[in-house]
């Protein structure tokens, strides 16, 4: 297979305000390795849900994985821990790793924090 570079970009999505949550901006990454996408906020520690989803350019925007830290990563269908590790160590940090990039994996990928109280988005 020949090599060739993977834009993935990262772009914010927040489901309370919008505002204080950061995230790695852009990624090149060569195709077969991995890249590891990086979320953080300053919102208050009751923000302890994150949602990560990508947007491919022919697909619409897909939620990849449910985490928090208290409980087990939650996957959607089509999307595997095996291909999309990711990290909640806290509540105020998260990261989503693509593992063995292909270039139908280039695309824009979100985080979202939300309350833990809330009942949905
Ligand atoms: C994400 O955070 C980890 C741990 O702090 C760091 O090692 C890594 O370089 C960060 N990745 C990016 C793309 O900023
Ligand atoms: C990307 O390509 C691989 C290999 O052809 C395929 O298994 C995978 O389903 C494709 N992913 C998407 C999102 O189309």
């Amino acid at each position: 297979m020949t090599a060739g570079l993977i834009t993935l970009s990262a772009a914010l999505l927040c489901l309370i305000d919008g505002s204080d949550v950061t995230q790695t901006p852009l990624l090149w990454v060569m195709e077969g390795q991995s890249a590891t996408m990086n979320c953080s906020h300053t919102k208050d520690h009751s923000h302890d849900q994150m949602y990560w989803y990508r947007q491919l350019p022919e697909e619409g925007m897909k939620q990849i994985v449910f985490t928090t830290a208290y409980i087990d990563h939650q996957y959607e269908s089509g999307f595997s821990a095996d291909k999309f590790p990711a990290t909640k160590k806290d509540a105020l940090t998260g990261s989503l790793t693509v593992e063995r990039l292909l270039f139908n994996d280039s695309g824009v990928y979100f985080c979202a924090v939300s309350k833990h109280s809330d009942t949905g988005d």
